[in-house]
């Protein structure tokens, strides 16, 4: 292993840059040349692809985003696309490569691997819906600033005796919703892992009024409905005075957390030392409080399951 490539591809998330940092210093730490690939596969497909020096990695781990942008990519599904792309990867001499990303930049990878590509994949999404791993890159500064954001809600919904209905980000995953809900101490989360009635939230809302808490949050991911629907079943079935909120991208940009800067350089260095070891094909992973790592088909038999004794407790919490 003489060179290797580092991308990021998917939505962008908080600590990739760390991730993209680790991978720089560990490669030239163990004397490989490291190249960073633009605008992630579509750059790969261009032949955006610059070499890293140390100084290029330098004051970034406190950026959110990713330096080496992102994109996703159409082209590159295709077959023909993915020859394109081992085509320039093989022009600028590249043997091993690390994609940063959530599960579709993963089906990507473990393509170009199926095509002879040693590659490491490090899961970086905002959503934390990746299978194999209990963590991914972004979603623990993603929760902070949801939580930062439903407290200042939460000051003017106690003034006005309101309640509030925050849609927050995730794709077809709950854990931002629960995790920010449950932390921020939400009366109601709704989050595509459990079914919910109307009457059951409008039930809470009405325990809290009668005795004396006139406002309410209510927290609900985007998987499961637009928080405007929510909102006009509580106006129009229990006349409440409802306000909605749509955290939208302001989950996905911002300062990373310790958290995130820290996991970011763990597998970035990790997905370094996997590729020198001879283990391409493989996803860097985070199980049980430990960096590890599984291959892209033994991750996808898996399922990334949201811990529903979080949502049992919230329940319980927010009477
Ligand atoms: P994420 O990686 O965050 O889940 P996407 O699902 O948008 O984001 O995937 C990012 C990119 O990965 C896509 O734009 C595409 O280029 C590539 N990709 C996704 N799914 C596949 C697939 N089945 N085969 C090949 N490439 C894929
Ligand atoms: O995967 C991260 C994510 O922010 C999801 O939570 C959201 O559904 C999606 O990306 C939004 O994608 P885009 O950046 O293409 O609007």
């Amino acid at each position: 292993m003489r060179k290797i490539a580092v991308l990021t591809s998917g939505g962008d998330a908080p600590g990739m840059n760390a991730a993209i940092r680790a991978v720089v210093r560990r490669g030239i730490y163990k004397g490989i040349d490291v190249f960073g690939i633009h605008n992630g596969y579509e750059g790969l497909l261009e032949g955006h692809i610059t070499p890293m020096t140390l100084g290029s990695v330098g004051d970034i781990i406190h950026r959110g985003g990713t330096i080496l942008r992102t994109s996703r990519s159409e082209r590159f599904k295709t077959e023909e696309g993915q020859k394109t792309a081992i085509k320039q990867l093989n022009n600028y001499g590249i043997d091993g490569l690390v994609v940063v990303g959530g599960d579709g930049s993963f089906n990507g990878a473990r393509k170009l691997g199926e095509k002879g590509v040693p590659v490491v994949g490090i899961p970086g999404t905002i959503d934390n819906d990746i299978a194999g791993t209990d963590y991914s890159i972004g979603f623990n500064t993603a929760v902070s600033t949801a939580i930062d954001a439903i407290d200042k809600i939460r000051d003017t919904a106690f003034s006005h005796e309101r309640t509030s209905v925050v849609e927050v980000m995730g794709r077809g995953a709950g854990d931002i919703a629960l995790w920010a809900g449950l932390c921020s101490g939400a009366e109601s989360i709704i989050i595509p892992e459990a079914s919910y009635r109307i009457e059951d939230i409008f039930e809470r809302i009405t325990c809290g009024r009668n005795r004396g808490k006139m406002h309410s949050i209510i927290v609900v991911a985007e998987g499961v409905c637009r928080a405007e629907e929510i909102s006009v079943a509580l106006r129009e079935r229990f006349k409440l005075d409802t306000r909605v909120i749509v955290l939208g991208y302001l989950q996905r940009g911002g300062t990373p957390t310790a958290y995130d800067r820290m996991i970011g350089s763990q597998m970035g260095a990790k997905a370094v030392d996997l590729l020198i070891d001879g283990h391409g094909g493989n996803m860097v992973g985070f199980n049980s409080g430990k960096i590890v790592y599984k291959s892209f088909e033994q991750a996808e038999k898996q399922v990334h399951e949201i811990d529903m004794s979080l949502y049992q407790l919230a329940q319980t919490l927010s009477i």
